[in-house]
């Protein structure tokens, strides 16, 4: 079943990158960038806690000791139904690897602008660029690109800087990684809930081939933080999100219980979160994390975020052995959710409530 929506596509784009915007206007934010939290002062990120879930070790999601193996699946199904979100160590993405990867993006957003600005198609759609926002509400503090990584043959390689060749050479094995690290994940949490582990790694179509994106984000100091947001409240329209914060700065928040907690770095952990399409894939047991983004006074930040995603001609809705009397059928099953998400987006609101039943 397709979801649509008759009400037209209304999106404004920021006339200039954040990066841009820094270098000519004074200490003033302006307008448009103003976030207006609900009438609520901002939080004040030092009084707010942290997320109090441990770290999960990935490498016993799969140890040969099917006691370890169980309790830590249990632990992983618990902070998953829990927070929608959770950090994992000994993934197996080494760690100098992440290290490259933060240095390339580094170098990237170093470029002089003109040659940044050649990076992107002429819609902004996909390369260096900032984000469009659902008009009437404000600009986010970040600027970003965009890439399809995978499948490799649908990249468009033409935008991607030329004069940083290890730029297409780190991102394309950063990508290999994570591409086997998803499919792991999927296999885990399928059975952390008890399934065959290829549950859902079949319902995103096995033989057909996972997408993948990339936002490389880059969000600026800026001098009045409590004004602004990094990115505003979202879940991602993903299966599920992994996530390379900055080593040092932090910024990223989750919501839990209509409360804001922060996610510690962890250093040579990746973040991990529920997309909207695990949510409905698992019948609700698993809800995809609200999460924003909040910005450092003096100290850039940067994030490498892998955004998978099942072939948008699979059907997407919860997996039969999700459903029984006790938990009825939650979700929609749908085609290509990205767009029922893009459609909620610009008006402002979730995807996922288009899709519940
Ligand atoms: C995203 C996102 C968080 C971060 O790109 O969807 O939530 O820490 N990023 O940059
Ligand atoms: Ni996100």
């Amino acid at each position: 079943m397709a979801v649509t929506s008759s009400a037209p596509m209304k999106l404004e784009f920021p006339s200039k990158t954040v990066q841009e915007l820094i270098k000519t206007t004074d200490k003033q934010v302006p307008e448009k960038y103003v976030f207006h939290h609900q009438n609520k002062p901002a939080d004040d990120p030092s009084e707010l806690k942290y997320m109090d879930s441990s770290v999960i070790d990935f490498s016993l999601l799969f140890s040969p000791s099917l006691k370890q193996q169980e309790q830590e699946l249990q632990k992983l199904r618990s902070v998953l139904s829990s927070w929608g979100c959770v950090q994992i160590i000994n993934h197996g993405i080494s760690s100098s690897l992440q290290n490259e990867i933060c240095q390339v993006v580094k170098e990237f957003f170093a470029l002089p602008i003109e040659v940044k600005q050649k990076c992107r198609t002429p819609d902004w759609l996909e390369g260096f660029g900032s984000d469009a926002v659902p008009e009437n509400q404000s600009y986010n503090w970040s600027d970003r690109i965009r890439l399809k990584v995978y499948p490799f043959d649908q990249r468009t390689l033409e935008i991607w800087p030329e004069s940083l060749p290890n730029f297409r050479t780190t991102l394309e094995e950063y990508t290999t990684e994570v591409i086997k690290l998803q499919e792991m994940l999927l296999k885990a949490i399928a059975k952390s809930l008890n399934l065959e582990e290829n549950s859902f790694v079949n319902a995103c179509g096995a033989d057909r081939s996972v997408n993948m994106h990339t936002r490389i984000n880059y969000y600026p100091p800026c001098s009045t933080p409590e004004k602004v947001l990094g990115l505003r409240p979202h879940s991602d329209g993903s299966t599920i999100t992994i996530l390379l914060q900055d080593n040092e700065v932090e910024g990223l928040q989750v919501e839990k219980n209509n409360k804001w907690f922060k996610v510690p770095t962890v250093p040579g952990s990746l973040y991990i979160n529920i997309g909207d399409q695990m949510e409905m894939m698992s019948n609700g047991i698993f809800k995809s994390a609200v999460h924003k983004v909040v910005v450092d006074k003096e100290r850039e930040r940067t994030s490498v975020v892998m955004v998978c995603f099942p072939d948008p001609e699979e059907e997407i809705g919860p997996l039969s052995e999700l459903i029984d009397e006790e938990r009825p059928q939650l979700y929609k099953k749908v085609r290509n959710y990205f767009d029922a998400f893009t459609q909620c987006y610009v008006k402002g609101k979730r995807g996922i409530h288009s899709v519940k039943i």
